[in-house]
């Protein structure tokens, strides 16, 4: 830090000096958003693309069902749709391996290997052939001694199961929490893991579960863990489920004074996977999923099968709009603003003074509800000030034109079902 104020001030500092030093230091460091990120340089906007896990889970039976077991060909299909349907063009980049590839033992030289039967060509085969895509490759391990299903975990191997995925070629790892025995296990092996990726030279986004492990017995350390990790998941494990999306929400929005500073390039706050594009969520339930999801600045990881996909799902899953509020580069996370008669409003800051609101109707009878906002209630009083124009991008785009400050937008939003608006500071007024 002195030589870095040295090189600012040009002369070695004296006393008080130093505490202009270190206020000009604060101001610099609250001025560069992340500024405490982990330093890999990697996931400065949101992570995006697909896992496996919530639809396909530890599928292990190749001989029944062979389209959907955990296998090379399962990821090959994935990548080729990747590249062909459109995915990779919208920012869909990492595809993600997660519980249940490996083999039940480790090699003769203590390296995990992937099971022999379902990956026979391996995951260096596998990461060519993804990255001949234009995409990136990720895969799963455990900082305890067993992964959560039960295959080798990476306790006491961190060094070697890093170098060995950077061998591979690999560009993502999600490192989950099962079968630690304590609390300095847990944070010491995550931070560890952090440092031997590091090590390797290779970028690899490191995707955590720390928080998630802790919970129940400590209050996380947000400021530390963003440190190691460039997204961690805070909460359980999503269900292809409304119920599950709004225990996501309501968690988030419980914590929000904890976890929405903790956000930022280099680092985000992970409520697991898009279930969009499978079985649990009605068509409203599937856009507030994709809008909550950009409001809250979350990793895109869909779990789907991107063979059977509707063209609905696909449609709001490769939404160009609310992707871009999702990556915005000012990297701000949204917050609830308000609930009231069982609407939620939710809102993030954007870059170019502009702010993504997302009105979510919660009741579970009836039909679409109305719902007025005051426009100078939104975005610290300041999001349409003195004038914005407003889009509505969900459900449907619709220019919904130019609105004053004083003013007030209406809103008609299904049972369960969310509309997302953006509101673009306009200096014009007449
Ligand atoms: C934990 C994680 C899930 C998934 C499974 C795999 O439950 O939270 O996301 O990785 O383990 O076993």
């Amino acid at each position: 830090m002195v030589t870095l104020m040295m090189r600012l001030t040009g002369r070695r500092l004296q006393p008080p000096d130093c505490v202009l030093a270190l206020s000009l230091m604060v101001l610099i460091l609250w001025e560069i958003p992340g500024a405490w990120a982990l330093d890999n340089g990697l996931a400065m906007t949101p992570t995006m693309g697909w896992l496996h896990w919530e639809r396909f889970m530890c599928n292990t039976d190749c001989t029944e069902e062979p389209d959907s077991c955990i296998s090379e060909n399962l990821f090959m299909q994935m990548a080729d749709l990747m590249d062909s349907d459109g995915w990779k063009e919208v920012g869909y980049e990492y595809l993600c391996i997660d519980d249940c590839w490996m083999a039940p033992q480790r090699d003769s030289k203590g390296r995990l290997q992937a099971d022999p039967k379902r990956f026979p060509s391996g995951i260096r085969h596998l990461s060519n052939y993804v990255h001949s895509k234009g995409l990136k490759l990720g895969i799963y391990a455990d900082v305890g001694k067993k992964t959560c299903a039960g295959y080798p975990g990476s306790l006491g191997h961190y060094d070697i199961d890093a170098e060995t995925f950077a061998d591979w070629g690999v560009d993502l790892l999600k490192f989950d929490g099962c079968h630690c025995d304590t609390l300095e296990q847990l944070a010491d092996g995550y931070k560890h893991m952090s440092l031997s990726l590091n090590k390797t030279g290779r970028s690899i986004v490191y995707s955590c579960e720390w928080p998630l492990y802790m919970w129940p017995f400590k209050k996380p350390n947000y400021t530390e863990i963003r440190q190691y990790c460039n997204h961690w998941r805070n909460f359980g494990d999503i269900y292809d489920s409304w119920q599950s999306v709004k225990s996501i929400l309501d968690w988030t929005s419980s914590n929000q004074r904890t976890v929405v500073s903790a956000a930022g390039p280099g680092g985000w706050n992970d409520p697991d996977m898009l279930v969009i594009g499978n079985f649990g969520l009605s068509w409203d339930q599937q856009i507030t999923q994709m809008a909550l999801w950009a409001i809250m600045a979350a990793p895109l990881f869909m779990s789907n099968d991107l063979r059977h996909i509707s063209l609905q799902a696909k449609t709001l899953l490769q939404n160009k709009d609310v992707i871009a509020i999702n990556q915005d580069p000012l990297g701000k996370q949204g917050y609830l603003l308000r609930k009231e008669d069982n609407i939620e409003v939710w809102e993030r800051p954007l870059s170019e003074l502009a702010w993504a609101v997302a009105v979510v109707n919660l009741q579970e009878i009836g039909g679409p509800r109305s719902y007025t906002i005051s426009l100078a209630s939104l975005g610290q009083g300041v999001a349409c000030n003195p004038a914005c124009h407003i889009t509505e991008l969900l459900p449907v785009k619709t220019k919904l034109g130019f609105y004053e400050w004083t003013s007030f937008v209406k809103t008609r939003i299904n049972p369960t079902g969310t509309v997302l608006l953006q509101l673009k500071i306009s200096q014009t007024t007449f």
